[in-house]
């Protein structure tokens, strides 16, 4: 029986932020919300997260990114070391009553933790040793190191945090990642034994190793398959540098799938993409939420894309900006949208679509081939195969108070300058003059003007200057 415990009541002083430092966001999500998502793909009866610094807006923002998901909260306040901590989830531990249970320590601001790493060391552990994840470090400035038995290094006797360390244990390099699993009856017990008379006063978690220890409890360390699983944000810069390291990470599993990047270091993934085959991404770009990108497509420089599926063919050109939301955003095959275009919630283009500079789409179908190229908006509307809307029209489709939708048939052309004020229909073949403004209907197959009737006047003349 597993249980895991998340330490998340921390204030991060040097993220210089009122923000809870485990809100701050790691591509697009809060950092806790990583280490959530990992801690609940390892089968843990509970998953108790300790909460203090700004621990209601904690809880709330992760009841929302996990709706309906047994999450267990017990608050820490004040906070008074990482021992402390944990000491605040006792009640809740090894609650089946069952022995031989084993719990799993995490930290909120280590995001980059790996399941595979996590399980490995609660097999470690299997409820009867004390299991430490590790890593050596050529800097090891600030961390508990870890304490071997000179005469036989495979034990482990201790951690001394970086603040109560003589000068020869900080030459030591082997570190304590803050990631530890124990078998849940000791832990209860050595907790309890925990003392405060330490360099920061503070009732240290890891003073446990040393009682595991001394009891003849084996004690292993595990190691990480990376360095950044265990980096911890505790400033503006690890934050930053971590984002990168994990944007890295992600456009690397990307191209090893086929996907080509014009430059990893400048693509960014804040969601989850999907892509097929022969599937280019020119510098710049952002995807967010759950993006699709179908069989060569084409996605140019600078365009944010989230919550949309792009389908096979099509192109995207540069400065694109699609926003899918809730509702979604699709893109036909062949389709080809921007420069500057703007696709709202709703846009569904059909295949070959044309939508064009400074154009923007919102809760509107187009069907096949139909186009908008320039300067307009299209919002509530049902536009038909082979439609053309001319540039800077647009549909009036906000009355004030409700909004109303306005169909155009197949074939129609719409000059330039129009504004069909909704509810109305635009008949298949119609042709509304440029210039025009419609409150009705355009029958089929007739051309509509709806604008003063142009005059000129012979003989008019300039007035002259008045002296
Ligand atoms: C801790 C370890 C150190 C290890 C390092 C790895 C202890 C005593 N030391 O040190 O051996 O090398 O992590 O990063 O455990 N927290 C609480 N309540 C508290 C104090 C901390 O919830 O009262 C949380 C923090 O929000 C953070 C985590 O526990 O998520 C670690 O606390 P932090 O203060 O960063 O511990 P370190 O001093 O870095
Ligand atoms: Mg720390």
């Amino acid at each position: 029986m597993l249980d895991i415990v998340i330490m998340a009541a921390g204030k991060g002083t040097r993220m210089k932020s009122n923000r809870p430092k485990v809100l701050h966001t790691l591509a697009g999500r809060p950092l806790l919300q990583h280490v959530l998502a990992t801690a609940s793909e390892l089968g843990a009866q509970r998953l108790i997260t300790v909460t203090g610094h700004g621990a209601e807006a904690v809880e709330a923002a992760m009841r929302a990114a996990f709706p309906g998901a047994p999450l267990a909260f017990v608050r820490q306040e004040p906070q008074q070391g990482t021992g402390h901590a944990v000491q605040q989830a006792v009640p809740l531990l090894g609650a089946d009553g069952q022995a031989g249970g084993t719990t799993l320590i995490l930290n909120g601001d280590v995001p980059l933790i790996e399941a595979d790493t996590a399980r490995a060391l609660v097999q470690a552990c299997g409820g009867e040793r004390l299991a430490l994840l590790t890593i050596t470090l050529s800097d090891a400035t600030g961390y508990g190191r870890i304490l071997r038995d000179a005469a036989d290094p495979s034990r482990v006797l201790g951690i001394v945090e970086h603040k109560d360390a003589t000068p020869s244990q900080r030459e030591l390099h082997e570190v304590y990642t803050g990631v530890m699993a124990a078998p849940t009856a000791a832990l209860k017990r050595w907790l309890a034994a925990l003392r405060n008379d330490n360099a920061q006063g503070e009732y240290y978690l890891t003073d446990i190793v040393a009682m595991a220890a001394d009891e003849g409890l084996p004690v292993v360390a595990a190691q990480p398959s990376g360095e950044a699983e265990v980096l911890g944000v505790n400033s503006p810069v690890q934050l930053a540098d971590l984002e990168r390291r994990h944007q890295l990470a992600q456009a690397a599993r990307l191209m090893e799938a086929g996907l080509r990047l014009a430059d990893p270091a400048r693509f960014d993934l804040r969601g989850r993409l999907s892509h097929g085959s022969d599937v280019e991404i020119d510098i710049n770009c952002v995807f967010e939420g759950e993006v699709q990108l179908g069989d060569r497509v084409r996605i140019g420089a600078n365009c944010v894309i989230r919550n949309a599926r792009i389908e096979a063919g099509a192109v995207i050109h540069p400065f694109t900006h699609i926003d899918g939301e809730a509702l979604g955003v699709r893109v036909g095959e062949d389709a080809r949208v921007g420069p500057f275009a703007r696709l709202r919630p709703g846009a569904e283009l059909g295949p070959e679509v044309h939508i064009g500079n400074f154009v923007e789409v919102k809760n509107s179908t187009l069907a096949r081939g139909a186009k908008a190229n320039h300067l307009a908006y299209l919002g509530d509307a049902t536009v038909g195969e082979r439609v053309n809307f001319g540039a800077g029209s647009i549909t009036a489709n906000y009355d004030g108070t409700n909004k109303h939708r306005t169909v155009i048939e197949a074939d129609a052309h719409v000059g330039s300058n129009c504004v069909l004020v909704a509810p109305l229909t635009v008949g298949a073949g119609a042709t509304v003059g440029g210039g025009s403004t419609l409150g009705k209907d355009a029958p089929a197959g007739q051309l509509t003007v709806a604008r003063a009737r142009q005059v000129s006047l012979a003989g008019w003349k300039r007035p002259a200057r008045k002296r």
